[in-house]
């Protein structure tokens, strides 16, 4: 870099504990380029569930909104982000804020650099179900963010699609595969051991998360039913479930699994356990939207309890399959892939239609060859 050269400051801003799986990684990299100061800002919209994948990345921030609170509404998080994060643009002025995916934190910072005139880079940009019920409210947020952003950054080709088709400029679209495929690459260790995997090693493990906003009441009661007349109906099947922080889910959570000694409910686990907790499983139930992808690259089945993705690939790739949040269907699904070999077979395979594990890398340097 020529003496005449400044570095572009680079401000990463996020807030929840999936956005700092897929933000870490791009973190650590741009850390090593010389073409840019990379400065982190913590919303806090979570809080342990984020200072957990902070720890494991080991990435301090420069700034933490702090903005959580229990039960928090979306909007006590995006007026609080917004507020927040104006001094600290105002301050620092970067050259250039990034983003990831669609929580509100995302939402908010994109709207806060956008007024503050800041460009903005989203990554994992054009996921879409284009109902903006489902997922709720993350289908708004993304298309919000895609409104505001200069660089998108679109992990296949499919999400490059959408934007195309939405009228974004082709050549601010960048295809770079997702950068949580960079993470499980990070995490996932052969000699790794762990307490609740000892008490599930002969059983077929299923591994449940669920936390979706549009799930809670009466999709969730259904979801949970299915996996107890499950556990009920197969002796040699095991459920551990790390329990997301979220008090109205674990309130569901615990009143349907209270006294199961073969569902075991646990505390959220650190991205390096839950990476290799799923890669020790026989299949995986959720309806979160980063285990899709992360299944993909372990070879896991994931039965996911949503009307629609905004993952299709997956779909596509016979390794991710809708089970929608009926009792029933989910059963069916998950009496199955326990009693159909060939069916399981069929699910159980490593496909990297998310990426190589290299997203980090190239969005890095998109970033330090471009004018920003
Ligand atoms: C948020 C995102 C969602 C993402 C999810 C990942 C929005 C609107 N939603 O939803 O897209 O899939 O994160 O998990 O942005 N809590 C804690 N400690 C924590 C985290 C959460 O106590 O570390 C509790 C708090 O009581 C909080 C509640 O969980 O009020 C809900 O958190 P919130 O971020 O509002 O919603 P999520 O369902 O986590
Ligand atoms: N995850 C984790 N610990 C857990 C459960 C999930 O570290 O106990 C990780 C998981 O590997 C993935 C991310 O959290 O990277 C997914 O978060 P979540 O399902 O909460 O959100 P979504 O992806 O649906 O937005």
């Amino acid at each position: 870099m020529g003496i005449e050269e400044v570095m572009k400051k680079i401000l990463l801003v996020f807030g929840t504990r999936p956005e700092a799986v897929k933000m870490c990684p791009l973190i650590l990299e741009l850390k090593t380029r010389k073409e840019v100061e990379v400065m982190v800002c913590v919303t806090g919209q979570h809080r342990e569930m984020l200072n957990q994948v902070m720890d494991v990345f080991r990435v301090v921030p420069d700034y933490d909104l702090a903005v959580m609170t229990q039960n928090q509404s979306l909007f006590d998080i995006t007026i609080n982000v917004l507020q927040k994060l104006q001094p600290i643009l105002k301050k620092e002025e970067p050259n250039l804020v990034m983003v990831h995916g669609d929580t509100s934190t995302s939402f908010a910072a994109s709207l806060a650099a956008f007024y503050q005139q800041i460009p903005v880079a989203h990554v994992e940009a054009g996921l879409r179900t284009y109902d903006i019920t489902s997922p709720y409210p993350e289908e708004f947020n993304r298309q919000a963010v895609s409104l505001i952003a200069k660089y998108h950054f679109a992990p296949t080709q499919w999400a490059k699609k959408n934007l195309v088709a939405e009228g974004k400029d082709e050549r601010q679209i960048y295809v770079t595969g997702n950068t949580v495929i960079d993470s499980v690459k990070i995490t996932v260790k052969e000699d790794y051991r762990h307490e609740e995997l000892e008490w599930a090693a002969d059983a077929k493990l299923i591994l449940l998360t669920a936390h979706r906003r549009e799930n809670i009441g009466e999709p969730m009661h259904e979801m949970f039913e299915a996996v107890r007349e499950c556990v009920d109906t197969w002796p040699d099947v095991r459920v551990i479930y790390p329990v997301h922080l979220n008090p109205v889910v674990r309130q569901i959570a615990g009143a349907h699994f209270q006294g199961c000694d073969r569902i075991h409910l646990i505390e959220p686990l650190d991205v390096v356990d839950f990476h290799n907790f799923m890669k020790r499983s026989y299949l995986i139930l959720t309806d979160s939207g980063g285990i899709q992808e992360e299944a993909s690259a372990l070879g896991k089945p994931v039965l996911v309890m949503r009307e629609m993705t905004e993952r299709p690939e997956g779909v596509e790739a016979g390794i991710l399959r809708l089970v929608g949040n009926s009792k029933d269907r989910i059963l069916v699904a998950l009496n199955e892939l326990l009693t159909d070999d060939e069916a399981y077979a069929k699910m159980s395979r490593t496909v990297n239609v998310y990426g190589d594990g290299t997203a980090s890398k190239r969005i890095a340097d998109i970033i330090c060859e471009s004018d920003c």
